[in-house]
């Protein structure tokens, strides 16, 4: 089992470069199974979970293979098997995308609950409700999804209760098929949304709406492959930042997409960080000392969930209070109990933490979830002392050699 040990207290500082974003590589992995023949993503993300989403793939009798950072899929004209095994869904959730894809084109599918997850339950009943209004017949047994429909599905009227990004990304790959125009009212809004629709218009899609809360697909008789350059992920983007911010330091990010991270460099620059930003690179400068800020996560294009454990290890070095309220997940404070391990001062009252500045000592303390490993090294990246941080198989799951890029920076953190 691998950690990663940090001496703390190093000031970050230089250039980085951020690597293709993991919840956009997920579903456009998917939407391949739309099309037969060979897609091309260019930037993929090489992290554990488009190993394992590629496994999934492969097991429905794709072939796929890398050069370099380009991934390309060849999707067979017929698959034989439609099951998503749960060895491999239990890993990795957003696996429940590819129901919508195989009901889409074949009219079955059997897949796995994705199973709960640190953060949460995970529910997936937005999904499962919609898609029996396009037409499908789902029944949950024993742990499986089974999903069968007529060709096509047909379109339908949908209004989520919650912008959810997962069961966006569903019913959007079930109507770019499906007989008529299907309309997702209150639709998730999120870069790795809008990269989706991108990638299913340049194969012959027709949706309007993409980035807004109402997006409207006029199903097509097929689809054709193509080729995508994947965005920069915004939540490494934003993860680097903080490391630099966090040791009071001066980092440049490159080839990322500054416009994804509006609220989060507002509340950055809130705190007193100096930040530059260009087309596709921001700079950070820090000041001798930073402001608490309060914030609550919320959907596209609020504060992200997936940034608020790093957050919270940044204001725990703030001057003064601050108070961060979770508002998407039901359990995303995991990594609070470690960071008290590291001598934060942090109290939780439900779903709100607040947050009293203290010195870090380093120790030894253990990821919980995917984003709250990278707060734990973030944690260390500032304590006094040495910081290990096990189970990073989490870290795995969702950074691209983070512990290389920080390295790069000047930390002194490797993997043990
Ligand atoms: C995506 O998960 C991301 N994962 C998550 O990132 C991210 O935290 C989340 O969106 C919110 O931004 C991928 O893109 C692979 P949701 P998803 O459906 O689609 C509830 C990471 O760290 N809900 O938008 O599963 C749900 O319980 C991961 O990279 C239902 O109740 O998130 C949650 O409270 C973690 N019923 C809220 O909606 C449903 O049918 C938002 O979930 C679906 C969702």
């Amino acid at each position: 089992m691998d950690r990663i040990y940090i001496k703390g207290r190093k000031t970050l500082s230089g250039e980085v470069e951020i690597s293709g974003s993991k919840n956009s590589t997920l579903p456009l992995l998917f939407s391949t199974l739309l099309a037969e023949g060979s897609h091309t993503f260019h930037n993929a993300s090489q992290v554990k979970d488009v190993d394992t989403g590629i496994k999934l793939l492969q097991s429905f009798g794709c072939e796929a293979y890398w050069k370099g950072t380009s991934l390309t899929v060849i999707v067979p004209d017929k698959i034989e098997n439609f099951t998503a095994h749960y060895d491999l869904m239990r890993t990795m959730r957003a696996g429940v995308l590819c129901l919508g894809v195989l009901l889409s084109r074949y009219g079955k599918a059997q897949v796995s609950l994705p199973g709960g997850c640190a953060i949460g339950t995970r529910p997936i009943n937005w999904h499962v409700e919609n898609l029996k209004k396009m037409g499908a017949g789902i029944e949950i047994q024993k742990g499986y999804i089974y999903g069968k429909s007529a060709l096509p599905l047909k379109a339908a009227q949908i209004k989520l209760e919650k912008p959810s990004v997962g069961a966006t990304q569903n019913l959007l790959m079930a109507g770019v098929l499906a007989e008529g125009r299907t309309e997702i009212q209150n639709s998730a809004r999120e870069p790795e949304v809008v990269d989706l629709i991108h990638y299913l218009k340049k194969m012959g899609a027709d949706i309007e709406g993409g980035g807004t809360s109402t997006i409207t697909i006029q199903g097509v008789s097929s689809l054709k492959p193509s080729e995508h350059t994947i965005i920069p992920d915004r939540i490494e983007t934003a993860t680097l930042l903080m490391a630099g911010a966090i040791t009071l330091g001066e980092v440049g990010i490159f080839k990322c997409a500054p416009s994804h991270l509006t609220q989060v460099i507002e509340k950055l620059e809130q705190s007193g960080f100096d930040i530059q930003q260009g087309e596709d690179r921001i700079h950070l400068k820090s000041p001798r000392k930073f402001s608490a800020v309060n914030i609550s996560t919320s959907f596209y294009p609020g504060f992200p969930t997936d940034l608020q454990a790093q957050f919270m290890a940044l204001m725990t070095q703030a001057e003064g209070e601050s108070i961060i309220e979770e508002c998407i997940f039901e359990n995303r404070f995991m990594h609070v109990p470690e960071l008290m391990r590291l001598n934060a001062h942090i109290t939780t009252h439900g779903n709100k933490a607040h947050i009293h500045p203290s010195p870090l000592k380093g120790a030894v303390v253990m990821a919980t979830d995917l984003r709250a490993s990278a707060c734990l090294i973030l944690a260390g990246l500032a304590a006094e002392g040495e910081t290990y941080v096990r189970r990073v198989y989490h870290l795995d799951r969702g950074y691209d050699k983070l512990e290389s890029k920080l390295a790069l920076l000047g930390a002194d953190i490797k993997r043990i």
